[in-house]
């Protein structure tokens, strides 16, 4: 996201002619970009850097040159990570996370190599195709169930960095085939704790989902459980030194099995169903989702839960844009099914700051210190994120253009059309902000801001 500097200064609750001094300030830190009118779009990665700003300044009372020195010194040796010396191993690398962060991975940061971790040949097949397999391509694949350890430990030797992508995750799947479900979900990440610690990674960072927060079906129990050990995998570790972390989102723009394709297909019989016109969801693109984990292992100290600030929408609003003609038929609330999503309770609340743009959960744990989080933002008493209490919201003109605007739902590769639905989302969010826009500049700074 990219904000104008009065939503900047709304969000921060201080003046515009106060962000523009502390930008030159801090011109190193506190860089927005400038669109072709030279007005300024700070990102989130901006204002996060102006709060800390604003917290030494204000609450720890330290002058400009105080903060400087923090800021800088701080936490120098946090958020970098020299991604070309790092061997990878993705489980569930061929899914619809994995190829995605398998992209970005080449394209952009071109680590050492890149173990991808699933069972079926098919699809690593097919990805192998995909990406390329020239003699000095970094990919590697490795066929293997995470219920089975010793492949596991196999296949870690020598590797720096696991992502954990690797589920069960059909709620209905999940609850016929409850036993297949804790096998993969809660044994399988054990053995990924254990062939970590055992081959001396050092970081891994697990997938949950929002289904796991006070959760109504055995997907969600099953991901919970598979959280609270990775979060404790850091007490096992000890002084071996791999250090465990989870990020937490909920549903994926488009994924496999959403209500996107079912409204569609429903459409074309007059009729969709909706189980509670009430009901409201977060929503994210594979890109923000990929970006999180990214910046979950830049920053990430081990035992915290990582949570992005992502818009929420209604599912009214979602029939509405893709079905407006449609009749409505409410079904009432499925079994395992709920309202509206929570992505952190007013129990976990308590342990969360909100740093670099990401809601951080912090562990409970008494030797946990939160060195990394020192100049973070505190959030208010009883602070909770549910979909249906979030201040972004996607409205019915956003979803009908990220839906309509193109014809790839036809295409059968869902990893193309999410590629796309990114772009296109990315265009609705700054066609949003851009309709915000009070008076139009001129001359190369904002309207807002003189
Ligand atoms: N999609 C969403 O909306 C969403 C939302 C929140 C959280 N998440 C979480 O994000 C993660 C990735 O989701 P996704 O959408 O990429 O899932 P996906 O497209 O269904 O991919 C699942 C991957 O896991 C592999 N896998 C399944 N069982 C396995 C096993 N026993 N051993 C090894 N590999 C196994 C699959 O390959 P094989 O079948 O070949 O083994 C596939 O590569 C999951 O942990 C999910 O819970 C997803």
């Amino acid at each position: 996201m990219k904000y104008r500097i009065q939503e900047v200064s709304e969000k921060l609750q201080v003046p515009k002619s106060t962000i523009r001094y502390w930008e030159t300030e801090f011109s190193d830190l506190v860089r927005p970009k400038r669109t072709n009118g030279g007005q300024r779009r700070y990102s989130n990665e901006d204002i996060d850097k102006l709060r800390q700003i604003k917290n030494i300044l204000y609450r720890k009372n330290r002058t400009i040159a105080e903060a400087r020195n923090i800021l800088r010194k701080g936490n120098a040796d946090i958020g970098k990570i020299n991604w070309e010396k790092q061997s990878i191993l993705l489980t569930g690398g061929t899914g619809s996370f994995g190829k995605h962060f398998t992209k970005i991975m080449l394209e952009k940061y071109h680590p050492k190599a890149i173990r991808i971790y699933s069972r079926d040949e098919l699809k690593q097949h097919e990805m192998r195709q995909h990406f390329t397999d020239a003699d000095d391509s970094p990919m590697r694949y490795f066929i293997g169930d995470v219920r089975d350890a010793d492949r596991l430990k196999r296949a870690m030797e020598g590797v720096d960095i696991v992502i954990h992508a690797a589920a069960l995750k059909q709620v209905p799947a999940c609850e016929y085939n409850p036993f297949e479900a804790v096998k993969t979900n809660i044994h399988g990440a054990r053995n990924v704790i254990d062939a970590a610690i055992d081959t001396g990674a050092k970081k891994v960072v697990a997938l949950s989902s929002d289904k796991a927060v006070s959760p109504v079906n055995l997907y969600g129990a099953t991901k919970l459980c598979a959280d609270k050990i990775f979060i404790h995998g850091n007490s096992y570790s000890g002084p071996r030194g791999t250090r465990f972390s989870c990020v937490r989102y909920g549903n994926v723009i488009g994924s496999r099995g959403s209500v996107i394709p079912l409204f569609k297909e429903q459409k074309k019989t007059g009729k969709i169903t909706i189980t509670d016109k009430r009901m409201t969801r977060f929503w994210l693109t594979l890109d923000q989702a990929v970006e999180l984990v990214i910046n979950t292992l830049c920053h990430m100290q081990g035992g915290e839960i990582f949570v992005p600030k992502i818009p929420s929408m209604k599912i009214m609003d979602l029939a509405q844009a893709i079905a407006p003609e449609c009749e409505i038929e409410v079904i009432g609330i499925r079994p395992g099914e709920k309202l509206h999503e929570a992505l952190i309770t007013e129990e976990e609340g308590r342990n969360t700051v909100m740093y670099n743009g990401m809601y951080v959960i912090m562990p409970n744990h008494s030797w946990w210190k939160r060195q990394n989080y020192k100049d973070c933002e505190r959030l208010p008493e009883g602070f909770v994120y549910t979909s249906d209490n979030n201040d972004e919201w996607l409205r019915v003109e956003d979803l009908r253009e990220i839906i309509h605007s193109s014809s790839l739902w036809e295409e059968d590769s869902a990893y193309k059309l999410l590629s796309t639905i990114h772009k296109l989302n990315e265009k609705v969010i700054l066609n949003m902000l851009n309709s915000e826009e009070g008076i139009p500049e001129s001359g190369g700074r904002l309207a807002a801001d003189r």
